[in-house]
Parts: C-alpha cells; sequence; structure tokens
C-alpha cells in the first residue's frame, strides 16, 4: 500500500477533489459525466452532457485517458469511437437496465425473424448489439434520424419500447418494437404525478421519453436530459416538476435557484425508486481509484469495435444533419 492509500487501502483523510485533478492533469485525462451522477461528481468533471454529447466528446477529444462517469454502455461507446484512448469506467457493473433486456443472440435471432427490416437502436445497448445494428440513435437525435430514412424502409426499434412508442406516435412511423424498459422512468407514478400537478398548478411537466406514455401524456416538454435542463433553464416558472433522473436537478438549481423544481413521484409518493442504481454505482473515491490505477479499463473485441463503430459513425453523421442515409450507404439488413 503506498501513502496515498493502496487497493483496499483507506482513502481517508485524501482530498479526494484535490487528488482527482492532481490525477487528471499526470495522466491526461478527460473526465465525461452524465447528467445522473451525484453533484460532486457533475462538478469536477470536464465536461457534463447527454448521451449524443458525451459521444461526441469522446470521438473528438485529444486526451489519453477518458474517465467515464456514466454506465457501462456510455463508456463502450467512447472506446469504439476512440480505440487509442485508454478508457476507464469508476466501477464496471454500471450496467442499464436496456442493456440488460436485450441480449446479443436474441437480438441476432429477431433480427433475421425480420430480414426487412433495419435496426435503429437506442446507443443504451452493449457493444455487440451495436455491432448488429444499422443506425444508433440517443433520445436527442432519434427524431432527426428517423426523418432521414424512406418513409416504405420497415423498422426494428430496439431495446426501449417507451422511447420507441414515443417516436411512433409523433412521427406517425409504425415501428417494430423491442419490449424493454429503463427501470428508473418506469417507476414514475401517474397517479401520483397528478396529485403533485394539483398541488403545484400551473407548473410545467418536463420529461424524458424514456417515460411510459401514461406520464408522458402529462408533460408539457419531452426530451433528452439536455434538451430537458435548456427547457428548465429557460422557464418562467417558479415551480417546474422533472421526470427523469433526480440527479439532473443539480444543474437546474445550480443555473436557477430562484426556482423549485421537484422530481417527479414514484409509486409510494416518495420513493427513491427514480435514482439510477446503475449511475450511483460510481463514486468520487473510485473515480478517484480508477485514474490512479487506470482500471477498471474498457476492452472490447476488435472485430466487435469496428462493426459497431459503423452504426455509431451513421448515428453521428446524421444527426449533425450533414449526411443523410443515401449517403452513407444502405445499412446491412442481416446484421451479420
Ligand atoms: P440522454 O442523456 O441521452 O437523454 O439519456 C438518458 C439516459 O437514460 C441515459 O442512460
Ligand atoms: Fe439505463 Fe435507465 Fe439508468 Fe439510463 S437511467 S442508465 S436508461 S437504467
Amino acid at each position: 500500500m503506498d501513502a496515498r492509500g493502496g487497493i483496499g487501502g483507506s482513502l481517508a483523510g485524501l482530498d479526494l477533489r484535490e487528488e482527482i485533478d492532481r490525477l487528471r492533469k499526470e495522466r491526461n485525462a478527460v473526465i465525461l459525466a452524465h447528467y445522473y451522477q451525484t453533484p460532486d461528481i457533475q462538478d469536477i468533471a470536464d465536461f457534463v452532457g447527454d448521451s449524443l454529447d458525451l459521444s461526441r466528446k469522446a470521438a473528438d477529444t485529444d486526451a489519453d485517458v477518458i474517465a467515464f462517469c456514466g454506465v457501462r454502455f456510455m463508456a463502450e461507446t467512447a472506446k469504439i469511437l476512440s480505440p487509442e484512448k485508454t478508457v476507464i469506467l469508476p466501477d464496471m457493473d454500471a450496467g442499464c437496465s436496456l442493456e440488460d433486456s436485450c441480449p446479443p443472440d436474441k437480438f441476432r435471432a429477431f433480427r433475421e425473424e425480420h430480414p426487412d427490416h433495419i435496426a435503429l437502436t437506442y446507443i443504451n445497448c452493449s457493444a455487440e448489439v451495436k455491432a448488429l445494428s444499422d443506425i444508433i440513435v440517443t433520445s436527442s437525435s432519434a427524431e432527426k434520424i428517423l426523418s432521414q430514412i424512406p418513409e416504405d424502409q420497415k423498422i426494428i426499434f430496439a431495446p426501449d419500447k417507451h422511447l420507441g412508442g414515443y417516436l411512433a406516435r409523433k412521427t406517425g412511423r409504425d415501428m417494430l418494437l423491442w419490449p424493454g424498459v429503463c427501470i428508473v422512468h418506469e417507476a414514475f407514478s401517474e397517479k401520483e404525478l397528478l396529485k403533485l400537478k394539483a398541488q403545484h398548478p400551473g407548473a410545467p411537466v418536463l420529461a424524458h421519453p424514456e417515460c411510459p406514455a401514461a406520464i408522458l401524456d402529462h408533460a408539457d416538454h419531452i426530451g433528452s436530459t439536455s434538451s430537458i435542463l435548456a427547457e428548465a433553464k429557460a422557464t418562467e416558472s417558479d415551480t417546474v416538476i422533472v421526470a427523469t433522473e433526480p440527479h439532473i436537478m443539480h444543474q437546474m438549481e445550480k443555473a436557477l435557484p430562484e426556482v423549485t423544481f421537484i422530481g417527479a413521484p414514484g409509486a409510494d409518493g416518495n420513493c427513491n425508486c427514480n435514482i439510477c442504481p446503475y449511475m450511483a454505482l460510481n463514486t468520487m473515491e473510485k473515480l478517484y481509484t480508477s485514474l490512479r490505477d487506470l482500471k477498471p479499463q474498457i476492452e472490447l473485441d476488435e472485430e466487435v469495435r469496428v462493426q459497431a463503430k459503423k452504426s455509431l459513425d451513421r448515428m453521428l453523421a446524421m444527426a449533425s444533419g450533414t449526411v443523410g442515409m443515401g449517403d452513407i450507404g444502405a445499412p446491412e439488413v442481416t446484421g451479420d
């Protein structure tokens, strides 16, 4: 054990902020964090963003190390896009219920049953599922990407049935939906939301499209985390109801301390069931040890990575609006 506390050693007495900052410089590391991370992690990160912003940052950074404070599929995305970088994730168990709902072998079999469909896949999935997909989307890019796919093209949308259902209702596209859900957004209660709205008449409801339709039906604004944040910052109301993972409210409270932000409730009206248990695995202590030891590191099979990069590159091109589907070649429909 060294003076700074070896693996399993005590970190007591360390100023974690200072130590993380020192290691970030020593390692030429960039710390990327999602809005669902705890405030201490958001505050020390070089960049905080939604899934699309974070993918773009990971693809563009000139750092040697990417310390990804988010969940595994996000860190994998960083590695797929920047294979020459060392990508560390403070806790390798930081998974996602959507990823778990869509095992690659079942997804491959589903694709084979529907050979005339392309696979438009939410970024919340494993690298293997990305490799079996044609185009990846995030909640902030899905509509724009969908609008570039010819009307007569049949589409599988996986793995989030609520995001897929929302897109289908909004765009009129009839898509075959994989039955996955986000356990965090699934936990909101319509009954309790209506009670909260009655207590705060006029308070706008901002919701993430991973919420079930029964919640989205009561929303004044639906969008990705960065879109919800932008909407919150523009509010003229003194109270705002937020139907997504509550750690995003840290950014809202920092920007508008005079506004009251209230997290949408779960079934008992006051539960912590909408805190993402996977995101919560990352802590300042684990961020420190991961930067110190450069582990745990994301490692990917090269064939999977190269194949997954094709579907992610399509996303980045189509989301920027510079390249239409026709310009990047028709996706392979077999997913092999
Ligand atoms: P976005 O930040 O892209 O909206 O995604 C939300 C989410 O659930 C990430 O896991
Ligand atoms: Fe997955 Fe939901 Fe957690 Fe996002 S909030 S990482 S979708 S379980």
